[in-house]
């Protein structure tokens, strides 16, 4: 069925623009009568923040930005899905066009800047979905309860910053089996200047403080933190450092770069202002997260996104220190059989060192990635 779609879908979506090829993708998502999963092999399962995952391979964010298909997404096989960025208001975002495939370099650029539909919609249609989701939990089911995540931004002309990704946990907990702070993302104005440490330690203080607040009703949130690539080491260290003392549950390792590596291909579409995601943040964003793995060690665990288009570089991401992985990018370029392609590649692994589980692959080239040579 996913070969049907991707074979009858790909050719077309590459032929549209790549906004409207998003949009079209979207609709094709929400009408597909795609069956439930094939139960994965156990060997693919993970525990991770307290949540059983069927297999770790989730879509990232910013495709299914306002909660449209995240079921349809379930059904195509990922483990996990990761809603949003919402904001709280619905806002546009930036002038099109805004989205750039880099073909050559199976690359994409974005300057979307958070177009999200606002909460009170993507609450609406997350609390509509909610009740088999967590009855799935409930029964232990072999489905892992469908784990949905909801990533959640700033307003870009909002008065105070952390006091929406405060609402937005408050609202959304109930609803979402995880919250990621989105502090990462290029296209909105000032927005990763709160990675620096003094705002980062305010925004984890108040935002763990709101879990907190909730949870006697919304159960336990595990919250994580989506940084940047970019970020220099000793900002990593601080990142890190206040990420531990604050007691969240987990990172994200990255967002899309805003740098630009030497040697792509379409050298007029990379002059296009936004986020670079795909092959050619593959390696920045390997080493981030091992340097992340190594600083971390060990308190809670990673999830590893960028440039992640094959079996190989999917192993190399859990290898580098990811306990999950995420995915976007990829899927413009590789449809969504890649997700079942992924899967195959880490049970062979699995067989070739006659392991039972991926957890013993988590971080073990960490240290070995952070001796190479600095990417560029
Ligand atoms: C078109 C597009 C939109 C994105 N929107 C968001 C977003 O709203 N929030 C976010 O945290 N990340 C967003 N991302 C970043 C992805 O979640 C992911 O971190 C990044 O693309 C690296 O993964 P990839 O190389 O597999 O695409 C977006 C990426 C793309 C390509």
């Amino acid at each position: 069925m996913i070969g049907l779609f991707d074979r009858l879908a790909r050719p077309l979506l590459r032929a549209l623009d790549p906004e409207d090829a998003h949009r079209l993708a979207i609709r094709l998502l929400q009408f597909a009568p795609l069956p439930p999963p094939a139960r994965d092999d156990r060997r693919l399962a993970m525990r991770v923040f307290g949540l059983n995952f069927r297999n770790p391979i989730g879509i990232a964010a910013g495709f299914d930005k306002n909660a449209e298909v995240p079921d349809a997404l379930l059904r195509a096989g990922f483990g996990f899905v990761e809603v949003g960025t919402i904001t709280p208001k619905p806002q546009s975002g930036n002038p099109r066009p805004r989205l750039f495939r880099l073909d050559a370099d199976g690359g994409v650029i974005n300057r979307l800047g958070f177009n999200s539909e606002g909460a009170d919609t993507v609450l609406r249609r997350l609390a509509a979905r909610a009740a088999p989701s967590l009855s799935a939990t409930a029964n232990g089911g072999e489905w892992g309860g469908g784990i949905v995540g909801i990533n959640v931004g700033a307003n870009k002309d909002t008065a105070d910053r952390i006091a929406d990704y405060v609402q937005l946990i408050e609202r959304f907990a109930a609803v979402a089996s995880y919250v990621t702070v989105n502090i990462s993302s290029p296209n909105t104005p000032g927005l990763r200047n709160m990675q620096q440490a003094a705002v980062l330690d305010d925004l984890l203080a108040r935002v763990i403080d709101a879990r907190e607040r909730v949870a006697p009703q919304a159960g336990p949130t595990p919250v994580l933190l989506k940084i940047a690539p970019d970020l220099s080491l000793p900002d990593l260290d601080d990142a890190v450092g206040i990420a531990r003392a604050r007691r969240i549950d987990g990172m994200i390792v990255g967002n899309t770069t805003v740098a630009r590596p030497a040697g792509l291909r379409e050298a007029t579409k990379a002059k296009e202002a936004g986020g670079l995601s795909g092959r050619p943040l593959l390696p920045l964003a390997d080493r981030m997260l091992a340097e992340t793995y190594v600083r971390v060690e060990g308190v809670f665990p990673l999830v590893g996104a960028g440039g992640i288009d094959s079996g190989a570089s999917a192993l190399a991401k859990i290898r580098a220190g990811a306990s999950l992985i995420q995915i976007y990018s990829g899927l413009v370029f590789r449809g969504l059989g890649l997700v079942a392609e992924i899967k195959a590649a880490l049970l062979d692994a699995l067989e070739r060192d006659r392991q039972n589980s991926l957890a013993d692959h988590v971080g073990a080239d960490a240290a070995a990635v952070t001796a190479e040579p600095w990417p560029r």
